[in-house]
């Protein structure tokens, strides 16, 4: 194992996202699911990590480790618990959070939508339902209009793809309704609204003298890699791709819509994002062999891999390869908005940080403007459909007791974040 050092200006955070750690809301859509028996081990998100609560000891956290910037998202289900009705204590408590963020020297990049719904939008078809365009709108400048003196970084939404392919194809999450005209509905949906948002942001950060707004999605990337190799296999990966991910990034980035979500510019060609927000965890093995009645063939996860609790396989230089392709695709600076692994016994998570960044430093060393990486997570949480008992966390709750523990891999994480790299010194103390 090599040591490498990041650049100064590199930022190094972690991720979380309001549903997974707040708690106490019982006004969205995973609220609901949670009461009607869908999460495997049977938790629920309602106390989470009482983050809502506990807001100025997870920031006091974060300090002691070293972190430079903070990925968190609002939830739009409290900010307007009501279509139309925009409550001023909610946005007046992420006004506070996000002043002690500022106020602690941490960086904040928030995120307007992450995965849960107010219940009245999710009554009314939440993303499928055209109206969202204009409702994430007047939800957007509501937002901007009160934080942006304090926020320059945003994302708009978090993971479209997976948003739409868990609830309307895999069928796992709310509002599990499979259908594939409404997935494709969904996306160009969430294509438009990001890039109303995009605009909205800008204007009204623009109008208040601010000019350096930095806006982008945080897109879930990962690799659909041919079992054998053979000509039909390559196909289904490129269909895989296509539909998983081109679609998305194309359409929220550029304005241009692929086939089959329909062709052209619908809102004008711009290039609505200034980074590339890259949320990488996994790849994908397809395989077309045998008997599978699908084009498609099926998705595996690679037999002899190392692979994480929840059978994810562990492959870093996949994080270089979604980076460079798009890299040398847009050139366009990226964050890494989310990269981390389920271990419960954190066994080997300081392993994983060290491998995914060493591909960071690769992609700096060879040209790609890599800026931050956002560990996911800050600490242990709802995981959706998996609830509590995955363990994400570089730091562990104790869900009895809410106490928050720093582990191993989370003090290695802490002086990587303060020496901008990792040092010979902390090869032999972390990963000898
Ligand atoms: C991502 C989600 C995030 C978390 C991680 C493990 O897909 O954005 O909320 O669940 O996976």
């Amino acid at each position: 194992m090599e040591p490498f050092a990041l650049p100064e200006s590199f930022l190094l955070g972690t991720a979380t996202a309001s549903l997974q750690i707040e708690g106490g809301d019982r006004n969205n859509s995973w609220y609901r699911w949670v009461q009607t028996g869908h999460v495997k081990d049977g938790t629920s998100c309602i106390v989470a990590d009482d983050h809502w609560n506990r807001v100025t000891e997870d920031i006091a956290l974060m300090k002691q480790l070293h972190q430079q910037t903070y990925r968190m998202s609002l939830e739009w289900s409290r900010i307007e618990p009501a279509r139309g009705q925009f409550d001023k204590d909610a946005i007046g408590h992420y006004r506070l959070e996000i002043q002690q963020l500022v106020n602690a020297g941490i960086r904040p990049l928030v995120t307007l939508h992450h995965f849960s719904n107010p219940l009245w939008l999710e009554d009314a078809g939440a993303w499928v339902n055209p109206d969202i365009v204009d409702l994430f709108e007047r939800y957007t400048a509501y937002v901007v209009e009160n934080l942006g003196d304090l926020v320059s970084d945003w994302c708009t939404i978090n993971e479209p793809n997976v948003y739409l392919a868990a609830g309307y194809v895999m069928g796992g999450w709310p509002p599990s309704n499979i259908s594939i005209t409404k997935y494709f509905r969904g996306a160009r949906n969430m294509i438009a609204a990001h890039i109303k948002s995009y605009r909205k942001i800008h204007q009204v950060r623009a109008s208040n003298g601010y000019n350096d707004t930095m806006v982008g999605v945080a897109n879930h990337l990962r690799l659909f890699d041919p079992k054998h190799g053979n000509g039909r296999e390559r196909w289904a990966a490129g269909m895989y791709e296509r539909l998983f991910q081109e679609l998305f990034v194309t359409g929220m980035c550029e304005g241009r819509l692929l086939s089959p979500l329909g062709g052209g510019y619908p809102l004008g060609e711009g290039r609505y994002f200034d980074f590339l927000g890259v949320n990488y965890y996994t790849r994908d093995i397809v395989d077309c062999s045998g008997k599978s009645t699908s084009p498609l063939g099926r998705l595996e996860v690679r037999e002899d891999s190392q692979k994480n609790d929840l059978g994810w396989e562990l492959y870093p230089e996949g994080l270089y390869r979604v980076c460079k392709k798009y890299w040398d695709r847009y050139h366009t600076p990226i964050f890494i908005t989310e990269n981390g692994t389920a271990d419960a016994k954190d066994a080997f998570r300081t392993r994983y940080i060290y491998d995914h960044l060493l591909q960071v430093s690769q992609l700096i060393g060879d040209g790609v403007d890599v800026q931050r990486y956002y560990h996911w997570s800050l600490m242990d949480n709802f995981e959706w459909i998996e609830g509590l008992s995955a363990k994400f966390g570089i730091v562990a709750v104790d869900y009895a007791t809410l106490e928050r523990t720093v582990r191993t891999s989370g003090w290695f994480y802490a002086d990587v974040a303060k020496h901008h790299g990792v040092t010979e010194k902390m090869i032999q103390q972390y990963l000898a």
